[in-house]
Formats: C-alpha cells, sequence, structure tokens
C-alpha cells in the first residue's frame, strides 16, 4: 500500500446532504457513516460486475474501514473479505464468508478456514509456513505475484509485496518436496486506470503459461478500483483483460467502496483575529485522526461577523496539526463544520497523540 493523493474529487455525493442534516443530533467530534452512500456503492459495483464475462466475485478490503457497522451492512452484499492480518481475520470471520488473507500481519496462518485462501508474498514466507511442523498444511495455495506499476503510479519504486518473476520459477524445487497447488494468484496494482488495461492483460496471459501455475483456477485482481468505479469503466476494464473464462475472477476494493460513505463532524474551540487572518482550533485533530487523507469543510453552522481568511488547526500541541486554509469565511468561534470525506483509510491510518481518541463513530 502506498497512498498518493490523485485527481478524484471531493465533491460530496449526492446523500451527504441529507447526512449532515442528520447529523444535527450528534455531538462533535464525531465519524458519521452514511448506509445510504455505502449501499448505492455496493450496489452500482455489484451491478457493474453483472456484465464481466467471467464469475466475478467482490470482496471488501477491510483495511480501508473496519468500522463493525460498516462490515456488518457490507456483508450482506459482498462475496466475502480481504485481511492483511490476524486482527482483520478476526473481524470478518464470523460472517463466515470468503476470505483472502495476505500480508506479513499474522502470527497463524489462517489456512485451515476452509472459507479462506492465503497468498503468499515471498518464496521465504511459503518456505517458512512449509517447513514449520505445527502449521496444518493445506493443499491449495494463493501466491501473490509483484505486479507491473499502473500509470498513476509509476513514480513510486517497484512494489516489494509478491513473488517476482525469478521467484516463480523457484517454487518448483519446493513441489519436488511439499505436497501442494497453487490454486490463486492475487495481481494487486493500486490506483488502475483504464490505459493500464493492455499491460495488465499481456501480464496476466504471461504469468497463466507459467507451468507453476497450470493449477490455478482463480485470479485475484486486488483493490485500487476508485478511478474505475468513478468513471464506470470497471466492467470494461475486466472484460478487456480477456482473461479466459474458466478463471473465477475476485476483485477486492477497499477505498472505492466506503471513500464517499462518511462526514467528520466538528467544532470551533478557539478562535484569533490578528492583521485580518483568522486562526481557528478544532475539537478534534488533523494529525490523530489520519496520517494519510485530510478531509475538506464543506459545510458550517453558526457564522462569525466577518468574511476572513482562516486557518484551521486541530486540537494537539504539535504545531503541524492543520487541516488547511479557506479565503473568505464565515467560520469563527463556536461554528460547527463538517468535513468530507472521510471513509477510506482514516479510523485506519489515525494516530493517538495526548491520549487523545479518535472521534465516536455513528452509522446511520
Ligand atoms: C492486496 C490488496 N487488496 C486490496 C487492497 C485495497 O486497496 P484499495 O483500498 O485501494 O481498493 C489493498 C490495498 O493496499 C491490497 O494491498
Amino acid at each position: 500500500m502506498c497512498r498518493k493523493k490523485h485527481s478524484i474529487t471531493s465533491q460530496p455525493v449526492k446523500a451527504i446532504p441529507e447526512l449532515i442534516v442528520k447529523s444535527r443530533k450528534i455531538n462533535s467530534p464525531a465519524i458519521i457513516y452514511s448506509r445510504k452512500v455505502l449501499n448505492d456503492n455496493l450496489n452500482i459495483f455489484l451491478s457493474s460486475l453483472k456484465t464481466v464475462n467471467n464469475k466475478v466475485h467482490l470482496l471488501y478490503a477491510v483495511k480501508a474501514c473496519t468500522n463493525s457497522e460498516v462490515i456488518r451492512e457490507m456483508a450482506t452484499k459482498v462475496t466475502g473479505f480481504s485481511v492483511s492480518s490476524d486482527e482483520e481475520y478476526n473481524l470478518v470471520q464470523r460472517y463466515n464468508k470468503v476470505i483472502s488473507a495476505t500480508g506479513f500481519g499474522y502470527r497463524r496462518y489462517p489456512q485451515n478456514d476452509r472459507n479462506c485462501i492465503f497468498y503468499f508474498n515471498s518464496l521465504s514466507q511459503l518456505k517458512c509456513y512449509l517447513n514449520n511442523k505445527d502449521n496444518y498444511i493445506a493443499a491449495k495455495i494463493g501466491i501473490r505475484i509483484r505486479s507491473p506499476k499502473t500509470l498513476f503510479s509509476k513514480s513510486v519504486t517497484s512494489s516489494r509485496f509478491g513473488f517476482t518473476l525469478k521467484q516463480i520459477k523457484l517454487l518448483k524445487d519446493l513441489k519436488k518436496i511439499y505436497n501442494f497447488e497453487v490454486s490463486s494468484i492475487l495481481i494487486h496494482q493500486e490506483n488502475k486506470v483504464f490505459d493500464d488495461v493492455n499491460e495488465l492483460k499481456c501480464f496476466i496471459a504471461k504469468i497463466l503459461r507459467k507451468s507453476e501455475f497450470q493449477t490455478v483456477n482463480s485470479i485475484n485482481l486486488g483493490g485500487g478500483w476508485d478511478n474505475l468505479f468513478l468513471k464506470k469503466q470497471i466492467s470494461k476494464f475486466i472484460n478487456n483483460l480477456e482473461i479466459p473464462k474458466q478463471y473465477d475472477i475476485y476483485i477486492e476494493p477497499g477505498s472505492a467502496l466506503v471513500r464517499t460513505i462518511g462526514i467528520l463532524k466538528a467544532t470551533v474551540i478557539d478562535e484569533s483575529i490578528e492583521d485580518n487572518i483568522r486562526t481557528i482550533t478544532l475539537n478534534t485533530s488533523q494529525f490523530n485522526n489520519s496520517s494519510w487523507y485530510v478531509p475538506k469543510i464543506v459545510a458550517y453552522k453558526k457564522e462569525g461577523l466577518k468574511k476572513l481568511d482562516t486557518y484551521v488547526y486541530g486540537n494537539t500541541c504539535y504545531e503541524k496539526d492543520y487541516f488547511g486554509k479557506y479565503t473568505s469565511t464565515l467560520i469563527s468561534l463556536n461554528s460547527d463544520v463538517i468535513m468530507y470525506p472521510v471513509g477510506a483509510y482514516y479510523f485506519t491510518t489515525h494516530r493517538e497523540l495526548h491520549g487523545l481518541s479518535f472521534p465516536k463513530e455513528y452509522c446511520i
């Protein structure tokens, strides 16, 4: 995972004004998730998958938002979940759905769960698993493949996750010693854009020709669907990969499903005006709330007397706990502000400087 700010709009989706009205009864600071927006996102996703030529399964990557109500709502519509640690696995195990697991955040592998497929990230992780006598050794395993870069991520150095082409060759030697077969491969590319489709298509075709992968029956295309979701290009993208129909496809979006579902309600607790510049502090902290994303103020209530350029800060003693500058606004002491969006990688990237906890979460 490597988050880069990109050109996805922060314009609130249609149901957000309604959510803002409902939030009036909730004390600040609070994070309020909308069941309606979540279900709208799920329905759009699921209906776009109907035109995919292969059998395709939607999993939700819980790393994007682990709120229990959000997960419960997801469980009503998705085939399963994608997890990256024992902790995430424990959050979704109770739903008895398909689980795709990968990463290094495990003390024990969830392979003995028949619903779960574990994608090994490296040859050494796989060797370690196979050599450990205490492990229940599943005959069918998944392999994560180091993916080609996307257009969006071209500036980022190559991913450190997944088997390289050289490591794939060495699988043959392991198979001579241990009894396992590769039933699924995971190729996660961040921030997919339509122009990447040909490169990915050739890459997948090359991987599927490899002798080590003749037992594969499903391909997991990972997450990173935000752009294709916004541009309604998901099924076109998948169909253009021309993956033969005998392979089932799994996709595991996190951000695309939850990015737009939440608002942050906060209140201005301090104000000073000097040289026609207003500096305000909110009763919550940008530094603490998320180390990845800074939401924008999209609405506020109770206005000051004078429109001023305003610098908005968070409530820690860290100088750079900063939400941003707003030109010519009436936001002032005691104003309630609504910030957006806070659905994806917001709670899951939070910190607790001074012991200040994350705003209370609601799902309404
Ligand atoms: C293997 C895998 N699947 C799914 C996701 C979810 O990605 P996104 O939230 O961008 O859809 C990630 C994110 O890093 C991932 O590494």
